[in-house]
């Protein structure tokens, strides 16, 4: 039995993200101290053992044996050697068992995320449950800017996907939030892709020290979900290269994953997963990709052209036999076209080679795992953790957080009954329980309780529920309650203080609003939040808004209150994370890692999402992705315009002094490709309370060739908790490749010549930070890429982008 040790941890909150040598995948073949093995290992064994396998098996292999729903059904003839199904479970691998060649290769076992591990709590032939973590949606933690958290929250969900007898984890998702009303944004990261990047990396290092593959997805510009099989976008290159593969090229570089899923949508006319300049030229040949690859679910229209593009494993496969349709079976088609000779032997083994490979280092195969009691107190424990790190202080006038506990609170809406821990669709995880902000709050404070019952009671006569349009949650929905404004001034008179909870829920197979009720909020929620804001600053008190939410919503009525807490969506741990940073008894953290525009009507895509109905057939097919690489704050800053809250903003309980900003080294001019530039900042606790404190480094840089967003992420770092008057100093390094920018002209990263500012800053609001310097001699082609590749489709020029204006 192979047993998998995490890799020693080199996620140092001191030493800020890199391209290099910051996060250490699980394949080191030299350090002795450490049973894992290397790619190039478990390669070998697989090809020994595809050399004992006929073609017939090997391409058995390419397709997923279908999965097990109400309409779906597993080709039990396709799967082979499968040790046992797991309920909820969202599709198989087919293993192989060949006694005669001593073959026996387990089938895995695949099950979605990102917010933990998502599985049926119950099964058919076995007793007991199964409850999984829910932890903080992607967003959420994404917030904490604390890579060593993340990292432990992908081995908490890896150790319970090992325990619960799943291989490959259906996550991170990755995709940009180009937009705030991408019905998944919940379950991606950032509008940044080194936030995304480097939180995917820490992720995969977590989940992969426990023998379960990541599977980053979803690969590449999953950017909606409005006709989200066939939508074409149009990207130029640069934008693709800068924005949208970015965060997966760093992922890849850094900490390998496993697997990587292609995404449903077109990129420039064809589907992701039948591009081989994507999944082959740029991922595999320029980034040195070692894992599989595997399609989304019923993606794409030609399952030959997906193999033939090394797209290795095409999911779920399978037969529609429950429903009775004649949805393609994907083995059957795959077969005839090896015998037309459409496929060949050396594709069919290329692909299964690569399955082969990672199967063998997970978990079914290893013989690991599998007790069906993962530690769930334990995970519980790090979820909390990690709702409290990433959740964002957006407001506190006059100190009005944190809430002495000895106050009562009026606490309003029905969020505090109906709390959300994460979205829906197959992002979603059944946990045991989630913890309501009323049974938090209670916890801590004393809670009016004629309101809280009254809460309860609306929630109970109002509530609906519902299937998610993925066919996978029940999701309950209740309408705000219209509390009198004369009830209010009684609590008003009666309490201490107000907290209102406003939520919003967002789902796979759908996009968001602009509308009241989604993006906007509805007329009961503002007139509850003027009301309660009249009435208690009349009495004199103050009134605070916690944001359960997806994403971005409306922030126009931010002046009416005091204090706003953005939890998002924060796991099951939900009430108790939110009372402990409303009591102090944890000291807020988190920062934006998506821009809180003024208006949606600001956002750079506003006009342009969720695309056009060029043929006019009532289905939008064409999104044209005119704003270019000026996505979220790198547009906003780059054309001045206004913002509620900018990215990388989030206030603490104390407050910090930054000093010291320096370059430390610069090897740019003697190392080229290989250079960094090293810069160091100290960061003092000028405050009372502890706390933790994030800086982003934002580099403006020189326009020789080519025209550059103001600023741009190129690095950060999250102190330890420092004590008052406490000073830690961060190094932070910013490698030639992070740096670069792409040249489309010549299919090159380059780092311009001339003066670098560097700001090390608090947030992406650099207007008083006072930059640093460093200088570029010459131009330095960082690498080179693969010439045509990801072309913008016949008629559209590079020249048709960059639309957008002040
Ligand atoms: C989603 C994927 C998911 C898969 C399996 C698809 O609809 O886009 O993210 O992993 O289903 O459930």
């Amino acid at each position: 039995m192979m047993i998998f040790k995490p890799k020693i941890n080199v996620l140092s909150v001191a030493v800020a993200v890199a391209l290099t040598g910051i996060i250490v995948g699980c394949n080191d073949s030299d350090d002795s101290s450490s049973t894992v093995k290397d790619n190039a290992y478990y390669k070998a064994q697989a090809e020994s053992l595809i050399a004992k396998m006929s073609i017939a098996e090997q391409l058995n292999m390419l397709i997923g044996p279908g999965y097990d729903t109400s309409t779906w059904t597993i080709n039990t003839a396709a799967v082979a050697n499968l040790n046992g199904a797991v309920d909820g479970a969202a599709g198989y691998i087919s293993g192989v068992l060949n006694t005669d060649e001593g073959v026996d290769v387990a089938a895995a076992v695949l099950a979605d995320g990102p917010a933990g591990i998502r599985i049926s709590p119950t099964r058919d032939d076995e007793a007991g449950t199964f409850y999984a973590t829910g932890f903080p949606v992607g967003t959420l933690l994404a917030s904490s800017w604390n890579l060593e958290l993340a990292q432990e929250v992908g081995a908490a969900a890896g150790n319970e996907a090992k325990e619960y007898g799943v291989d490959f984890w259906l996550a991170p998702g990755m995709n940009i939030q180009r937009n705030p009303l991408n019905g998944r944004n919940f379950e991606y990261y950032s509008e940044d892709p080194l936030v995304a990047g480097a939180m995917a990396a820490a992720i995969t290092e977590g989940s992969q020290s426990e023998g379960v593959a990541t599977t980053i997805k979803h690969f590449v510009a999953n950017n909606s979900e409005t006709n989200r099989m066939n939508v074409d976008n149009i990207i130029s290159p640069r934008a693709l290269r800068e924005i949208y593969l970015r965060g997966f090229q760093y992922a890849v570089e850094n900490a390998q994953p496993w697997a990587l899923m292609t995404s449903y949508n077109k990129v420039n006319g064809t589907y992701t997963s039948q591009r081989s300049d994507l999944v082959t030229s740029v991922l595999r040949d320029e980034w040195g990709y070692e894992g599989m690859v595997m399609s989304d679910w019923f993606a794409g229209d030609d399952p030959v052209a997906q193999l033939n593009a090394g797209n290795d494993l095409i999911q779920p496969g399978g037969v529609n036999f429950a429903n009775g349709s004649d949805y393609t079976d994907y083995l059957t088609r795959v077969q005839s076209a090896y015998t037309n000779g459409e496929i060949t032997d050396s594709v069919i083994t290329t692909d299964a080679t690569r399955i082969l490979t990672q199967m063998l280092k997970t978990t079914t195969n290893q013989g690991v795992g599998g007790s069906n009691n993962p530690d769930l107190n334990a995970h519980a424990e790090i979820s909390k953790q990690a709702a409290e790190e990433g959740m964002v202080l957006l407001k506190n006038s006059d100190s009005t957080l944190p809430i002495d506990t000895s106050k009562t609170i009026a606490s309003f809406g029905v969020g505090q009954i109906n709390t959300l821990k994460g979205g829906t669709g197959s992002g979603d995880v059944h946990s045991a329980y989630v913890t309501t902000i009323a049974e938090g709050l209670a916890k801590q404070f004393t809670l009016d309780s004629t309101l809280t019952s009254y809460y309860e009671a609306f929630y109970e006569a109002n509530k609906v529920e519902t299937t998610d349009s993925f066919g996978v949650s029940t999701v309950v929905t209740c309408d705000e309650a219209d509390v009198s404004a004369t009830d209010i001034a009684t609590y008003a008179a009666n309490d201490d203080i107000a907290v209102i909870t406003l939520g919003r829920n967002s789902g796979e197979g759908t996009d968001r609003t602009n509308t009241a009720g989604d993006y906007q909020l509805t007329e009961v929620e503002t007139n509850l939040i003027s009301n309660v804001a009249t009435a208690f600053h009349n009495e004199g008190k103050k009134v605070v808004v916690v944001l359960n939410i997806a994403g971005v919503i409306d922030t126009s009525w931010k002046d009416e209150v005091d204090g706003i807490l953005l939890a998002y969506m924060p796991g099951q741990e939900a009430g108790d994370a939110i009372a402990d940073l409303l009591s102090g008894a944890a000291n807020p953290s988190g920062k934006l890692a998506q821009t809180f525009p003024e208006s949606y009507d600001d956002v750079p895509s506003a006009t342009t999402f969720t695309g056009e109905d060029t043929d006019s057939d009532g289905t939008v097919d064409t999104n044209y992705y005119n704003e270019d690489i000026y996505v979220g704050y790198r547009y906003y800053d780059s054309f001045n315009k206004a913002v509620s809250y900018p990215f990388g903003f989030g206030l603490s309980y104390t407050s910090f002094d930054y000093s010291g900003a320096a370059v430390a080294s610069n090897t740019l001019d003697s190392d080229g490709a290989k250079g960094v530039v090293t810069l160091t900042a100290t960061i003092t606790n000028s405050g009372a309370v502890a706390g933790k404190e994030v800086a982003q480094v934002y580099i403006n840089a020189p326009e020789v060739k080519l025209k550059k967003p103001t600023i741009e992420l190129k690095a950060f770092g999250k102190t330890d908790e420092l004590d008052p008057a406490a000073s830690q100093t961060l190094t932070f390094s910013i490698p030639a490749a992070v740096l670069a920018s792409f040249d489309a002209d010549e299919n090159e990263w380059i780092i311009e010549p001339g003066t670098y500012n560097a700001y090390i800053s608090p947030s992406s609001d650099v207007s008083s930070v006072t930059a640093v310097t460093f200088s570029v001699a010459d131009e330095i082609v960082v690498s080179t890429t693969t010439a045509g590749a990801l072309a913008l489709p016949d008629g559209v020029s590079a020249a048709d982008f960059v639309t957008v204006s002040e």
